[in-house]
């Protein structure tokens, strides 16, 4: 009989990490196709000049991390492949859930800011708004 594998780092530094991430202040989650295996959606260029235009923006306008006026922060996730593969780069913004194709540095400027910012749906990229159901979970104390 095996024994589940014994965790690599302390509890601690696994909850330190928790904070210096901003991971309980996460307003909205971006997911990018980018860097992929198969590149099917957009060229690998394009995904990760996307990807780096992202990553750049938010941190320079300070959304990836919580500040003194805002308590919130976005994180962002590089994937591998989101299963749409076509009119890439495809970015999907949780929990609203809206998918959203041809995501180059432009329009991914203004999702930043008619979206992230202005709580505004980019009509003229997004080809479907799904926001996921709440569950019993999402509301049960932890
Ligand atoms: S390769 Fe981009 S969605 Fe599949």
């Amino acid at each position: 009989m095996t024994s589940p594998a014994e965790p690599t780092a302390p509890l601690d530094a696994l909850m330190a990490c928790v904070q210096t991430l901003g991971l309980p202040q996460i307003q909205r989650h971006v997911f990018l196709c980018a860097d992929q295996t198969k590149p099917k959606c957009c060229s690998k260029e394009a995904g990760l000049e996307a990807w780096e235009y992202l990553k750049k923006r938010l941190k320079e306008l300070q959304l990836d991390q919580p500040i003194e006026t805002r308590p919130t922060c976005i994180f962002r996730t590089k994937a591998n492949c989101l299963r749409v593969c076509a009119q890439g780069p495809i970015l999907v913004v949780y929990p609203d859930g809206v998918w959203y194709r041809n995501a180059s540095p432009p329009v991914i400027e203004r999702i930043i800011q008619e979206h992230l910012l202005g709580d505004r749906v980019v009509q003229e990229y997004a080809f479907l708004v799904h926001p996921l159901p709440t569950t019993a979970m999402a509301s049960a104390p932890m």
